[in-house]
């Protein structure tokens, strides 16, 4: 009797509800399934960001609707945050808002810029999320391809002119999800000057940034100079503090971009939970001790699994941030059907590649979302099959 708009029949099957329906049908049969799909980190957050929320939740005055922009006390927390880390200055009433996850920001982003018809340039494989915003919006979404050969950035002499004269944002994502990638700021500075030729928006989604190894620390795009004319960045308290149920995180940048992101806010929500933004206070301002053994944490599973697959002659490479690993599937498989031999004949989750998009076909994403002992059970039965 009622159909879906034609939005909603637009939309792309969402990748992770196939996955798990395909799981369910193993886990059915009994098998002890490993799931390195969904990028959601399986260790506690950390016991004085608990500690913080469980007082917030004893004030009466947080039981009531917060500003849809957040708290001028999150907001702080946040601008103090990116000075301390990237040194970038923002001014905490018109240049921070909070939101309820950044998947909640970068959805509706486009909402406040884009009118039907505007394109938005998009990478691919990429995070579902800028595409749907998109066709949310009404807007027209230009896929760039982020491939091996350019060290997965995007290629911007290949956009055609006719798609710049219509393009109103140009999405990132560096640490990247799902290759793993990452960005210099030579990178960031071209983008912000391109963005300025061509009148765009840059929206730079900083999911990772925290989870980085080794030697290498990823910068913000706020750090180009006069970054913040054309900019807004999407950081999220998820990864970096085991949060990704707590649903809190901030966009920072240009004061237009904020402002618009905060219109369209105060018209659909009605902001974060005070409690959870007390709790993400606790967080930005706290001993960062606990990031620095989180990352220790991925690090070592990024070694084991890494050095596993490479034993067993896979072409992968260990990422420098991210809690993902990017691989080649063996020759003679797609994405797809290795992702269900895995998963049919060892009981173990990944994500095809191209299910961010297709030139991530030949690719396949592991999430270390699980402890060393089960990464090395996993790869323990990889070398049991047969390729
Ligand atoms: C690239 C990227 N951006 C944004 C998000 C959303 O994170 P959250 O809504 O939890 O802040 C994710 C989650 O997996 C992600 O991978």
């Amino acid at each position: 009797m009622f159909s879906f708009s034609e939005r909603l029949q637009k939309l792309p099957p969402y990748l992770f509800v196939e996955l798990d329906r395909m799981k369910a049908e193993v886990q059915a049969k009994g098998v002890d399934v490993i799931d390195l799909g969904v990028g959601d980190p399986d260790l506690p957050t950390p016991s004085h960001i608990v500690e913080a929320a469980k007082k917030a939740l004893d004030k009466p005055e947080n039981h009531h609707y917060p500003s849809s922009a957040g708290m001028l006390s999150f907001r702080q927390a946040a601008a103090n945050w990116m000075k301390n880390r990237f040194g970038v200055e923002l001014d905490p009433q018109k240049e921070v808002v909070a939101l309820i996850g950044s998947k909640e920001g970068i959805a509706h982003f486009p909402l406040a810029f884009v009118n039907p018809g505007d394109v938005v340039l998009v990478p691919t494989p990429a995070y579902p999320v800028y595409h749907i915003g998109t066709l949310f919006a009404g807007g027209e979404t230009y896929y760039m391809p982020l491939l091996p050969e350019n060290n997965f950035l995007p290629d911007l002499k290949n956009i055609p002119e006719d798609i710049l004269s219509r393009a109103k944002i140009l999405w990132l994502n560096y640490p990247n999800n799902p290759t793993a990638a990452v960005a210099d700021k030579n990178f960031f500075a071209e983008v912000i000057a391109f963005a300025k030729e061509h009148n765009l928006i840059v929206a730079h989604d900083a999911a990772y940034t925290e989870l980085f190894f080794d030697d290498y620390v990823p910068p913000s795009i706020l750090e180009v100079e006069g970054a913040k004319e054309v900019a807004i960045e999407f950081h999220s308290l998820s990864k970096t503090y085991c949060m990704t149920g707590w649903r809190i995180a901030f966009a920072v940048g240009n004061e237009t971009l904020v402002t618009g992101l905060t219109k369209v806010k105060n018209n659909v929500d009605s902001g974060a939970f005070q409690v959870v933004q007390e709790a993400a206070i606790a967080a930005l301002t706290g001993d960062q001790q606990c990031v620095a053994e989180f990352r220790n944490i991925f690090k070592k599973r990024r070694d084991v699994l890494v050095e596993g697959l490479k034993k067993l002659g896979f072409q992968v490479e260990a990422p420098k941030a991210t809690f993902y690993v990017w691989a080649r599937v063996p020759e003679g498989y797609t994405s797809a059907d290795f992702a269900a031999k895995l998963l049919k004949e060892a009981g173990i989750v990944v994500t095809p590649g191209n299910g961010f998009g297709e030139p991530g076909e030949g690719f396949f994403r592991v999430a270390l979302t699980v402890d060393e002992k089960r990464l090395e059970e996993a790869i323990k039965r990889i070398s049991s099959l047969k390729f």
